[in-house]
């Protein structure tokens, strides 16, 4: 399956062994379009009835080294041989490990956890706990998880907190630079970040006293949102307010972390440092890990360490995949192949838009691209329907896309294994703008 180059349909999906599966779990045909894997490889998932699908979502961002990357199946593997649970020297290589490739050139230590939520959630109280402050600034559109603290930090949709309420206190949203459909009206660069100017120039004036504040968290390229791309200049000068006001910056990394952007971390592109950085999905290439990586000095308070950790945090098979999942991304130069396939990548999709009405905006950064799907014909709407037919069409064709968006809006989410090669993309490329071509001609 490795060595294709492109999907292998032999059936309409769902086939007959599929159909079986959905009936078992009490779902119409009409909702397959996502794979279910009997086997996966690489870039590939092949379901039960033969059908190979390219996952062009690396399973929301997490086989980043694609699917059973045969080295980190021989490290878990070997580490079965040894011990399943309880502390082991992976462990502590790890730590080593995620300090070296993480930006910021201070002492670092790692509190280990299972999901990004679990990992948001212990990114907060690192934050209130070592400033002895109880607020925190988030970022309207933002996805960080289902736990209490993930789920009070994140804004996504209205559905994902509708009924969960009163969420964690002392949490403020402010608007993420999203330019595209600017909140604020204007255009960047003569809008003078307006966005990031409100917190200080507002907030911190009126309802926020900054000196309570205990951090700013934000994904550095907004996930769920709409994969948006914040302007030159704006994470930088939300770290010079940070900095001003002994305000930490989490940088929540759980999507755009391990390579995904053609950096290992995506604040790389901006060239800050942060305090904290959350971790997940990608960082054991496949099986769950996450982490919350900050400043050494953080994890200490009045002489007690920070009381924070998990009974499986940091689990032995998990750590030793994580170990050899950042030796592979070195060794396979996945973060330069990330940066040069997404750069082909991204020309396609421009080209692609240059001749369609339904593609609004083409952004991103190395292999996390997103095309933001309008109604078209000089309307700017979200064409949320024309996505969920783009979706389905490029499905049908054996290219696993999703898309997503808040707002309303729906934007298709490209995020391949950095493994992938050129002719590969050039496939999966080719299905996508045969989808889209023949949505935007059903439309007219
Ligand atoms: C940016 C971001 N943060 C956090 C999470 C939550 O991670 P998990 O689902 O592992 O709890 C997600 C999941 O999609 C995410 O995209």
């Amino acid at each position: 399956m490795k060595s294709l180059e492109g999907p292998r349909i032999l059936v309409k999906p769902p086939g007959p062994r599929v159909q079986e599966l959905l009936k078992l779990a009490g779902l119409p045909p009409t909702q397959y379009l996502t794979p279910i894997a009997e086997e996966a490889e690489g870039i590939f998932i092949r379901d039960p009835d033969g059908n190979v699908f390219i996952d062009f979502i690396s399973g929301r961002c997490v086989v980043n080294v694609g699917h059973r990357h045969p080295r980190v199946l021989e490290a878990i593997r070997k580490q079965l041989g040894r011990a399943t649970h309880g502390l082991t020297e992976d462990r502590f290589r790890l730590e080593r490990e995620l300090a070296r490739v993480t930006p910021g050139r201070f002492p670092k230590r790692v509190s280990y956890s299972l999901s990004g939520s679990d990992a948001n959630d212990g990114a907060i109280k690192l934050a209130r706990w070592s400033t002895k402050r109880p607020y925190i600034i988030a970022f309207a559109g933002a996805y960080h998880g289902v736990t209490y603290g993930a789920l009070s930090v994140s804004s996504y949709l209205p559905r994902m907190v509708r009924g969960f309420g009163p969420n964690l206190p002392g949490i403020y949203h402010f608007p993420y630079p999203y330019c595209y459909r600017c909140p604020f009206g204007l255009q960047h660069p003569e809008c003078d970040l307006r966005c990031a100017r409100y917190i200080e120039d507002y907030a911190f004036r009126s309802y926020l006293p900054p000196d309570e504040v205990a951090a700013a968290i934000i994904e550095p390229i907004a996930g769920d949102a709409g994969w948006i791309v914040p302007p030159e200049g704006y994470i930088r000068y939300l770290k010079e307010i940070c900095e001003r006001n002994g305000i930490l910056l989490i940088d929540e990394e759980v999507q755009t972390g391990f390579g995904r952007t053609g950096r290992w971390f995506a604040i790389e592109h901006w060239g800050v440092e942060p305090d904290i950085l959350v971790l997940g999905k990608a960082m054991a290439g496949g099986i769950p890990l996450s982490a919350v990586v900050g400043r050494e000095e953080l994890f200490q308070r009045d002489g007690q360490p920070f009381a924070h950790g998990y009974t499986f945090g940091g689990y032995p098979l998990a750590c030793a995949a994580a170990l050899e999942n950042i030796r592979v991304i070195e060794e396979e130069r996945l973060v330069e192949n990330a940066e040069r396939v997404g750069a082909l990548i991204m020309k396609r999709l421009m080209e692609i838009k240059e001749g369609c009405s339904i593609i609004g905006d083409v952004r991103g950064k190395g292999l996390l691209i997103g095309a933001e799907v309008v109604k078209g014909n000089g309307s700017k709407e979200p064409g949320l329907e024309e996505a969920s037919a783009i979706c389905a069409e490029a499905f049908h064709r054996g290219l696993y896309i999703i898309h997503m968006g808040s707002y309303g809006t729906a934007t298709l989410r490209i995020a391949p294994p950095l493994i992938i090669t050129d002719r590969q993309a050039e496939a999966a490329l080719n299905i996508l703008e045969e989808a889209i071509k023949k949505v935007e001609k059903s439309r007219i």
